[in-house]
C-alpha cells in the first residue's frame, strides 16, 4: 500500500527491515525542510512571528499525538530523543524516588534492553529486586503467568506491547488490569506497538508508555513519554538546563517549570518534532486498522511461503504482528543478513538488543523479517526466491 510515497521504493530496495526503523514518506522531507528553510527558529523562546510559528507548530505535535493515543491532556506527553530516553526519565525520575529496598520489578526475558538495563542499574542503586514473568512454549506472556509472578513486593511490571524479536502482543489491557488490583503501576514499551496498532491509553488505564516517531515514518531523534497527570506531577527530571527552570538564583535555588516543559531541557528537535505531525496526519488518513490487518495479511503469507522451505526455522510463527525471525538452518544469520542484501533485501540479524532472550528461544542470534505497510506480497516472493537457491551455502562461504 502507498509505495509511491517512498522514494527509496523507486530504487528496488526490499525493505524488510521495520522494527529497527521505517522508510521515510515524501511529507516528512517536505514538513522538515519547509522548517529549516521558511521558519527555522527555536521553539518557546522567541517574541517574534517565526519562533511563534514554530512553537505553534511544536504543540500542535503534541496535540496530534495526544489524540493519537487518547491522552486526556496534551500536558501528559513529554518529547525526548526516542523511546529509550523516554524509559530512562521514567526509570529514573519517576521509579527512583517511589520503590525501595527489597520492592519487585517485573520483567520479561523478551524485552529490549531499554527496558532492561535502567531497571538493572536502578536495582543495584535501590536494592531491588528484579524477576522475570514466564513466557509460555510460543514465547508469550500469559495473564495466569503474570498471577504467578507477582507478588506483595511486586511494585511495577514493565513490558513491551510488542516484543521486538519473538513479535508477540502482550495482553496489556488485562495485565493492567491484574496490576491495578493490586496497585501494581504498569510501564508500557509501545516502540514495536503504536506504528502498527490503534492504542487507547484511558481505555487501557497504563500507567507510563513510551514509544518513538522514527518507528512509525517519523524522523530518528524525537520519541514519546505519556504518562498520567497524576504521575506525572511527581517525576523529577534527569536532565536540567534551559527551558525547564522558571527562576533560580545565585544560592541555587530555584523552580522548575510544570510538565511537559519539566522533560525538555534544551533545545529540542524542533524540526523532527514538527516533521512527526506530517507522518502522524498521514498514518490515520491511511487508518491504522488498515495497516493492522494488511500487516498481518502479509505476514500470514509470508509464513506460509517459508514453510515451502524445509532448511528455513520460524521462531515465532503464531505471533499477530509483522515481525517474523528466522535461521536458516546451517548458516550464520549475519552470513544470510549479508547475502540477502547482494539482492538488495535489507533484514536485520543478531541478538536485535535483546540479548537475554535467548534463554527462552536457545539460539542468540536470528534474522529479523520485519514488515510494514508498504511491504508487497511481490517483495516476499522475491525473499523466498532468493531463500531457494539451492546453492546458497556454496555461494555463502
Ligand atoms: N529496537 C530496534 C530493533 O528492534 C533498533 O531493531
Amino acid at each position: 500500500m502507498h509505495r509511491e510515497d517512498f522514494g527509496i521504493l523507486n530504487t528496488g530496495i526490499i525493505y524488510f527491515d521495520n522494527g529497527a526503523t521505517t522508510l521515510k514518506p515524501k511529507v516528512l522531507a517536505e514538513t522538515v525542510s519547509d522548517y529549516y528553510n521558511n521558519y527555522s527558529s527555536n521553539a518557546h523562546r522567541g517574541d517574534y512571528a517565526m519562533s511563534l510559528k514554530a512553537s505553534e507548530k511544536y504543540e500542535e505535535t503534541r496535540s496530534l499525538v495526544k489524540d493519537l493515543i487518547n491522552a486526556s491532556e496534551s500536558d501528559e506527553i513529554a518529547f525526548t530523543s526516542g523511546t529509550t530516553d523516554s524509559l530512562n526519565k521514567i526509570i529514573f525520575g519517576y521509579f527512583r524516588y517511589h520503590l525501595k529496598k527489597g520492592d519487585e520489578v517485573l520483567l520479561t526475558k523478551s524485552e529490549h534492553a531499554s527496558n532492561l538495563l535502567p531497571w538493572f542499574e536502578l536495582a543495584d542503586e535501590l536494592d531491588l529486586n528484579i524477576k522475570y514473568i514466564e513466557l509460555n512454549d510460543s514465547h508469550e506472556v500469559t495473564i495466569d503467568n503474570v498471577k504467578k509472578a507477582i507478588t506483595d513486593k511486586t511494585k511495577v511490571i514493565s513490558i513491551a506491547h510488542i516484543t521486538n524479536v519473538v513479535g508477540d502482543v502482550r495482553p496489556i489491557k488485562d495485565i493492567i488490569k491484574l496490576a491495578h488490583e493490586q496497585n501494581i503501576l504498569v510501564v508500557v514499551d509501545g516502540a514495536q506497538s503504536i506504528p502498527h496498532l490503534r492504542i487507547d491509553v484511558q481505555d487501557l488505564d497504563v500507567d507510563f508508555l513510551t514509544f518513538s516517531a522514527h518507528k512509525m515514518c517519523g524522523p530518528t531523534g524525537v520519541g514519546v513519554i505519556y504518562g498520567k497527570k497524576q504521575l506525572l506531577n511527581e517525576i523529577k527530571p534527569i536532565i536540567f538546563g534551559g527551558g525547564m527552570n522558571a527562576d533560580f538564583n545565585h544560592d541555587g535555588e530555584r523552580v522548575y517549570k510544570m510538565m511537559p516543559d519539566l522533560l525538555e531541557a534544551g533545545t529540542p528537535n524542533i524540526a523532527g518534532v514538527i516533521g512527526f505531525a506530517a507522518v502522524i496526519k498521514y498514518l490515520l488518513n491511511i487508518g491504522f486498522d488498515n495497516i493492522h490487518d494488511y500487516e498481518l495479511e502479509l505476514k500470514k503469507y509470508l509464513i506460509s511461503r517459508l514453510k515451502e522451505n524445509p532448511n528455513i526455522i520460524i521462531y515465532n510463527e503464531n505471533s499477530q504482528s509483522g515481525i517474523v525471525t528466522i535461521n536458516y538452518d546451517g548458516i550464520f544469520p549475519q552470513d544470510l543478513s549479508i547475502y540477502l542484501d547482494k539482492y538488495g533485501i535489507c533484514t536485520r540479524a543478531g541478538s536485535h538488543c535483546a540479548k537475554i532472550l535467548k534463554d527462552e528461544i536457545k539460539i542468540k542470534n536470528t534474522c529479523r523479517i520485519s514488515l510494514y505497510f508498504y511491504n508487497s506480497k511481490e517483495e516476499i516472493d522475491k525473499l523466498i526466491e532468493v531463500l531457494q537457491n539451492p546453492n546458497i551455502k556454496e555461494e555463502i562461504i
